[in-house]
This record gives C-alpha cells, sequence and structure tokens, in this order.
C-alpha cells in the first residue's frame, strides 16, 4: 500500500466513524424526545381513562372522545395505546447491540412494530375521516398520506425481512421509523418554529396557517429526504460528503433538541400530573 492510499484509507475511516457518531448522536436525542412524548401519552390519557374520566381527552383533542360514540373511542382508545407500543419499541430496533445479541427480541419487536404501524395508521385514518382533527383540509390530507406511506413501508420492510434482503429491509425499516415519527416531528418542528419566530407566526387562529399547512406534509417529508441523503452519504460519498451530512446532522440534532425541550416544558409536562 503506498503512502497516498493509506493516507486516503485513513481518512475514510475517520470520515466514516464521524458520520456514525452524528447518526448515534441524532439518535440519541430523538430517543430522549420520543419516550417524554410517551410519559406524556401515558400520564395525560392514560391518567384520565384510569380515573373513567374520558372527557378530560377533549382538552387535548378536537375530534376526540364523544360520549355514546363506542365504536369512534375504541378507536381513539386504540390508537393512543399503540401510541406508547409504537414510541417505545420503535428506537429498540435500531440499536445495533440488541440486534446482533438479541436476535429473537429482534424479531418478535419487529413484528409487534409493523402490525403496530399498520393497526394505528389504519386507526388514524378513520378518526381523521370520521372525527377530524386540528387544522383544516391539508392538515387532514397531510396526516392521512403519512399513514397511506406507513402502511407502504411497513409492507415492505416486512416482507424484505421475510426474503432475508437485510440490507434492503433495513432501509426500509428506517424510513418506517421516520414515518412513524412524523406526529412527533409535528409537535417537535412546530414548538422550534413558534421559538426561532418568538411568537406563533404562520399558524393562523383556526391552526390553518401557511407554516402549519407546510408542515402537515413537511414533517415527515423532511426527515425522510434528510433520512435519503444520509444513506447516499453513508454508502456512496468520500469524505468530504460523509463530513458534511455529519455536521449536518449535528445541527439538525441540536435543533430536534430545542425541540424537544419547547414541546416538553410548553406541551407535554403541564399536562402530566
Ligand atoms: C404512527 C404513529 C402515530 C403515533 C405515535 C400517534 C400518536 C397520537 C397521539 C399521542 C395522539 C394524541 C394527540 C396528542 O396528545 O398530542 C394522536 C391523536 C390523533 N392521531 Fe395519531 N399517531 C400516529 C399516527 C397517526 C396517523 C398516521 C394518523 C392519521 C392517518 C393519526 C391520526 C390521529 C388523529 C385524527 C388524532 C386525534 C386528533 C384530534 O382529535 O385532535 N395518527 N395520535
Amino acid at each position: 500500500m503506498t503512502a497516498t492510499t493509506a493516507l486516503a484509507e485513513r481518512s475514510k475511516l475517520t470520515a466514516d466513524k464521524v458520520l456514525g457518531a452524528s447518526a448515534v448522536f441524532w439518535f440519541l436525542v430523538a430517543v430522549v424526545g420520543q419516550w417524554a412524548f410517551v410519559a406524556y401519552v401515558v400520564s395525560f390519557y392514560g391518567g384520565a381513562a384510569l380515573q373513567g374520566n374520558f372527557e378530560r381527552w377533549n382538552e387535548v383533542l378536537v375530534g376526540g372522545y364523544v360520549r355514546g360514540g363506542t365504536v369512534g373511542n375504541v378507536v381513539l382508545g386504540a390508537h393512543l395505546l399503540l401510541a406508547v407500543v409504537i414510541t417505545v419499541g420503535g428506537p429498540l430496533q435500531l440499536i445495533p447491540w440488541l440486534r446482533a445479541r438479541a436476535r429473537p427480541f429482534h424479531r418478535w419487536n419487529g413484528r409487534l412494530y409493523i402490525l403496530t404501524a399498520i393497526v394505528i395508521s389504519l386507526a388514524g385514518l378513520y378518526m381523521v375521516w370520521t372525527r377530524g382533527t386540528a387544522g383544516g383540509p391539508l392538515m387532514r390530507i397531510g396526516i392521512s398520506l403519512n399513514g397511506v406511506l406507513i402502511l407502504a413501508c411497513a409492507v415492505l420492510a416486512w416482507r424484505h425481512a421475510m426474503a432475508r434482503r437485510i440490507d434492503v429491509h433495513r432501509r426500509w425499516a428506517l424510513r418506517t421509523f421516520v414515518l412513524v415519527s412524523g406526529v412527533w416531528f409535528f409537535r417537535v418542528g412546530l414548538m422550534l418554529w413558534i421559538l426561532l419566530n418568538q411568537g406563533p407566526v404562520g399558524i393562523g387562529k383556526d391552526f390553518d396557517g401557511p407554516f402549519v399547512r407546510f408542515w402537515a406534509f413537511g414533517c415527515y417529508l423532511v426527515p425522510l429526504a434528510v433520512l435519503e441523503v444520509y444513506l447516499r452519504a453513508r454508502d456512496r460519498s468520500g469524505p468530504p460528503g460523509k463530513l458534511m451530512m455529519a455536521g449536518a446532522l449535528f445541527v439538525l440534532a441540536a435543533g430536534v433538541g430545542i425541540g424537544i425541550f419547547d414541546a416538553a416544558m410548553g406541551m407535554w409536562l403541564p399536562r402530566m400530573t
């Protein structure tokens, strides 16, 4: 090996390590934020349910609990319960250490994850189009497209795992994870936007302002685009491309971290009693 190729090999290894570290950093920030969201769901919705006070759910929900509307209420309750299952279980699937040392756990948790992604999305679609949600029509269309994309990606991730095409399976599983995180990105991004603008710019009094209409789609399409750029940088770029991606991921992780803090302080903690 010549000195030049040794140097090139070393800079490639360094770039791989830096990119890997930035991805881990992003992931750790996201896990803290997602589990904070779960803590809120368990405490607020679970707490009210345990007291039999389902009407309290409507302090947050727009098309929420309806007295006597049994089918819709069961679907809503299942959606909230599955939100906990999927948000706790999802990140565990992405930890390489667990994947390598606890393969049966990865398989069973994976099956549960895919099944939950499918049922929660179908339940969500039913809820949007029977009871509605905050915001205008674009908000409904935005979250519905999120649900349809989750269904498609979850099925593809499962089919590639069954066919033992592990590399392709991992890509579709990552896409499913990012899409499933859409509702969480929505809240974190919204709070970051309001903080950066020092007020509710573009939100609108009926929650149908320009930013809300953009973010109804952007909350999952933007992270999905970032994931695609990351995968391309990881698998096909040289050291400069990898280092640029690593820098971008560090900045994004910082932004997500601030959004999480703001969402926790402004939306989640005040409702956790
Ligand atoms: C897959 C991951 C998802 C998770 C973890 C999740 C979680 C949640 C949570 C926690 C809530 C309560 C709202 C809050 O307190 O902030 C909620 C409400 C709701 N979700 Fe989901 N959700 C997911 C996907 C979806 C999808 C794909 C749809 C639609 C296709 C959907 C439709 C709804 C609707 C309509 C509500 C009630 C909104 C309202 O009445 O204001 N969800 N979801």
